[in-house]
């Protein structure tokens, strides 16, 4: 995304020319970056060649996963909708893995009846439950099992797992438990053992932590692993400081922990690849002086993009048409929910704004779209996927009528 002439331009096209054509709000995907992210990703561990199964929840638009599917890509799934979304996005379900602390009956069914890669279960009661299944069809399931290895991911606490207060994965007496009840059944064929200690994670130190207690359970389980599945969970940089995650020290920990251990490597990621492929663009419906600062009020709101709300997270906000224009009292940009904490980001020093100007929230493809609600029933926004100078609808925008 640069500016060209002024205008906020994603490959070829300008955000304003996409408003005039669309409408806003509108979500717009990049496919040069999504190209770019997959293949620096791939590139990060090549030396290891890990199958990457792509985090559906961080984004479930059946266009964005086909393309990431074209590039080589599985899924990592956690509810039967999404793996139903991977399975329609042409995913084949030997590069399908389900993780998730609640898996229900039904859902077990489909996966085994699916014949995916690995359920990643989470406790030995979910072990149970798949055992029976694989039973009553006289099958052999692939499992993995969620190891909670106890590790402070640093980063914000309502996006860690890896902790012991966290309801993901199990500890390492209920881990031997498993393994050991999984050998003595003919049904279950015990295959990885997987974690995933949070996300937006910046700093590598945590996922050594991680690999070091993984490497301790493996010396003691006598249980030979195919598979070792890390999750996702890299940081992408939100900010305008230059944050990032050293994949060098982390892709060395990992070739450290594949001399003593033959296995092969699953990743989860999400962000890391969608994230910076997406922005929302939207639209100054009202601005309202409040003497200090000014409320910017948008036609985009919590419902379209919540991580603000949720997380307090910081997403950069840039005008769609530059101007020199700096304006002397704060701006606080909010959205029309009848909520306080339907405000997106609170800036001094923005260029001078006047109703009717577009804005862009960057940043949003992960865990935008994906958690967006029709909350004070408002209509989900239209998504576009941008290749060079085409535009291509990847969601229509919702009509009220399918929402009353
Ligand atoms: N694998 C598992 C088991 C997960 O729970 C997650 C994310 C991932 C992989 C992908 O993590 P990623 O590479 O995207 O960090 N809504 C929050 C993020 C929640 C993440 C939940 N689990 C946000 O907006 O930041």
């Amino acid at each position: 995304m640069k500016y060209i002439n002024k205008r906020l331009t994603v490959e070829k096209v300008n955000f304003q020319r996409i408003a005039k054509k669309f409408g806003t709000p509108f979500y717009c995907y990049s496919f040069s970056k999504l190209r770019e992210n997959v293949n620096k990703f791939k590139n990060n561990f090549k030396s290891f060649s890990p199958l990457i199964c792509f985090a559906v929840k961080s984004n479930t638009n059946v266009y964005l996963i086909r393309e990431i599917k074209k590039f080589g890509l599985g899924a990592d799934v956690v509810s039967l909708g999404e793996l139903m979304m991977a399975l329609k996005a042409g995913i084949k379900p030997n590069k399908i893995v389900f993780s998730g602390v609640g898996k229900t009956f039904d859902e077990l069914k489909f996966a085994i009846n699916k014949k995916i890669l690995l359920i990643n279960a989470e406790s030995l009661s979910e072990i149970m439950v798949i055992n029976k299944i694989a039973k009553l069809k006289n099958k052999k399931v692939r499992v993995g099992i969620r190891l909670n290895p106890n590790t402070d991911a640093k980063t914000l606490k309502q996006i860690s797992t890896g902790k012991k207060e966290n309801k993901f994965g199990v500890n390492k007496n209920t881990f031997q438990k498993i393994v050991d009840f999984c050998k003595n059944s003919k049904n279950i064929d015990l295959k990885c053992l997987s974690v995933h200690i949070g996300s937006q994670i910046l700093d590598h130190k945590p996922y050594e932590k991680m690999l070091n207690s993984v490497s301790q359970i493996l010396g003691k389980t006598n249980h030979k692993f195919e598979f070792i599945d890390l999750g996702g969970g890299m940081g992408i940089n939100y900010s305008d400081k230059k944050e990032s995650l050293n994949y060098k020290k982390y892709n060395a920990a990992i070739n450290n922990f594949l001399k003593k251990h033959k296995v092969k490597i699953i990743f989860e990621p999400g962000r890391s690849i969608i994230g910076n492929t997406g922005t929302l663009i939207s639209r100054v419906i009202y601005i309202k002086d409040s003497g200090k600062k000014k409320f910017i009020i948008l036609d985009a709101a919590m419902n379209d993009l919540m991580r603000p709300a949720l997380y307090g997270a910081f997403h950069r906000t840039l005008p769609v048409i530059k101007s020199n224009k700096i304006s002397n009292k704060t701006y606080e940009f909010v959205g029309p929910i009848c909520e306080s904490t339907d405000k997106f980001i609170t800036l001094k020093k923005f260029q001078k704004l006047k109703e009717k100007d577009l804005i862009a929230i960057c940043d949003v493809g992960a865990y935008g779209m994906s958690l967006s609600s029709n909350y004070n029933l408002r209509p989900k926004p239209i998504e576009l996927l941008i290749k060079g100078s085409k535009i291509n609808i990847i969601r229509k925008r919702q009509k009220h009528t399918e929402i009353i």
